[in-house]
């Protein structure tokens, strides 16, 4: 009789310690599900890896992390990201980006005339309002609709991941703007299921970004500030989570605030100096281009420099060098009051929850336009708190939805699954 518990106890031991050299010794499973970041202006796909419990967002073939959502249609074929760009200048109309703007949405006339006016490549609406992209290559016209843009984004970063793993992939979490409503939030599923892909749950793009930084595994209630700024829009959550269970109780923003404004008052800067320093007008547009790029390095480089030097040829202007030296307080003074707007919508969503700066516990920074140190201040000596920063800002959304693909996929180190509760809060818009 012992014998045979000794038996029965000896087995389970051994059960155990094969569980634990397993995990230990062999080689992690790989992902089974993956997470992609379906973005405005860039897409991302990432990965969670069980053992290890980290994030790799994957490298494109170019050794890009992320792909620009703009996908062109050309006589030799359909083309993604970086080389849509690439051959844009050329084929402005069948290079389609912005979709996500356009997907699952019903526009007015009155809308899509506004909205025609932006772009290049034809804008055409069904009875319904629905909005398709006309494109016409090899000599025919035909309609592209918003979830065709997203499905090749899509299948190009499924593709990637599929070498990267050696493996099919078939399972995928992705995420959206916590405003979408249901139709929205339905022609995204479509855009992955075109790309053969089972598209196993839609997250929130702030509920992702705080995952990134695993707030889901908060027990005790926590109310946590996203802060979204990006190239052209401002986007403010403010969550509440207690056991992986995640409410929006407010959201805030302004569609007409983000990175190309900063750049603006920079440019505007710049021409004037240009034109008070020789007396003549910048208008060449390749000479204006250039600038531009110049303006959108020096931003960049002013997020780790005190000091940046603007230099480049005016081909217009007798090939003078321009050189200007701007520091990162003169940018700053600049964007004064554009910075200080980015307090509005956070405002907006502590009165609508009655809560005070204090009762935030943690913050969460998403967007390039966040990596810009005077805004990290602001929002700091606002709140009386450091927000989170150490995940890059244009990945945090990715990171996320990687950490809860990893978690459907049943990858260990298990955590809590996070599910997020049908929130109806509407966003409010700021100016
Ligand atoms: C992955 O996790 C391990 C152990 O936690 C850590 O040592 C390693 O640096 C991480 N790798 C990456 C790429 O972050
Ligand atoms: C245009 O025709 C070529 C040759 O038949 C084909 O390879 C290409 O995919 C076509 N382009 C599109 C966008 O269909
Ligand atoms: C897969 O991607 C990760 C992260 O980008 C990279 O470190 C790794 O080398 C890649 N593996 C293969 C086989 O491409
Ligand atoms: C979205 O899809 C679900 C499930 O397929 C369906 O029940 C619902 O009616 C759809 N909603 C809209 C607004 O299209
Ligand atoms: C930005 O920094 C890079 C790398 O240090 C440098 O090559 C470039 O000239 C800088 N550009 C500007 C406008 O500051």
């Amino acid at each position: 009789m012992s014998s045979s518990f000794i038996i029965i106890g000896t087995s389970i031991l051994a059960l155990l310690l094969a569980g634990y050299f397993a995990q230990k010794y062999l080689p992690p499973p790989p992902p089974k599900v993956v997470g992609i970041d379906l973005g405005t202006t860039y897409s991302c796909i990432g990965m969670y890896h069980a053992v290890s419990g980290n994030v790799t967002i994957l490298e494109t073939q170019d050794g890009h992390k992320c792909i620009p959502s703009v996908v062109a249609f050309t006589e030799d074929g359909v083309l993604v990201g970086y080389k849509a760009v690439a051959q844009a200048e050329h084929n402005p109309f069948n290079t389609l980006y912005d979709a996500k703007r356009f997907i699952g949405k019903k526009f007015t006339d009155e809308e899509l005339k506004e909205a025609q006016k932006q772009y290049a490549f034809k804008l055409q609406a069904d009875p319904l309002g629905m909005v398709t992209f006309l494109i016409e290559v090899n000599g025919t016209q035909n309609a592209v609709a918003p979830e065709e843009v997203g499905y090749y984004i899509i299948s190009e970063l499924a593709r990637a991941a599929e070498r990267n793993l050696s493996a099919r992939v078939k399972r995928v979490v992705m995420s959206v703007p916590a405003e979408f409503d249901d139709m929205q939030r339905n022609y995204t599923i479509k855009s992955g299921s075109l790309a053969d892909l089972d598209v196993l749950r839609l997250i929130n793009e702030p509920t992702a970004a705080a995952m990134a930084y695993g707030l889901h595994k908060k027990t005790s209630p926590h109310n946590i500030l996203v802060v979204d700024l990006g190239g052209g829009t401002l986007d403010v959550s403010l969550l509440n989570v207690q056991g992986g269970m995640f409410l929006t109780q407010a959201m805030a923003g302004n569609n007409h605030l983000g990175g190309q404004d900063f750049n603006q008052r920079l440019m505007n800067h710049l021409l004037g100096v240009i034109s008070s320093r020789y007396g003549l007008s910048l208008k060449d547009k390749e000479d204006i281009q250039g600038l531009r790029l110049k303006v959108e390095e020096a931003k960049l480089n002013l997020t780790s420099q005190q000091e940046v030097l603007i230099s480049l040829t005016l081909h217009s202007l007798d090939n003078v060098v321009f050189s200007e030296k701007i520091s990162r307080t003169q940018f700053e003074k600049l964007n004064a009051d554009l910075f200080e707007k980015v307090l509005i919508p956070i405002n907006r969503v502590l009165e609508s929850t009655e809560l005070l700066p204090e009762d935030v516990d943690e913050i969460v920074l998403v967007g390039g336009s966040t990596r810009i140190p005077k805004v990290i201040e602001m929002v700091s000596e606002h709140m009386g708190k450091r927000p989170n920063t150490h995940i890059d800002p244009e990945l945090a959304v990715v990171t996320g939805v990687s950490v809860q693909a990893g978690i459907l996929g049943g990858m260990w180190p298990l955590t809590v699954s996070a599910v997020e509760l049908p929130s109806r809060v509407k966003k409010m818009r700021v100016h």
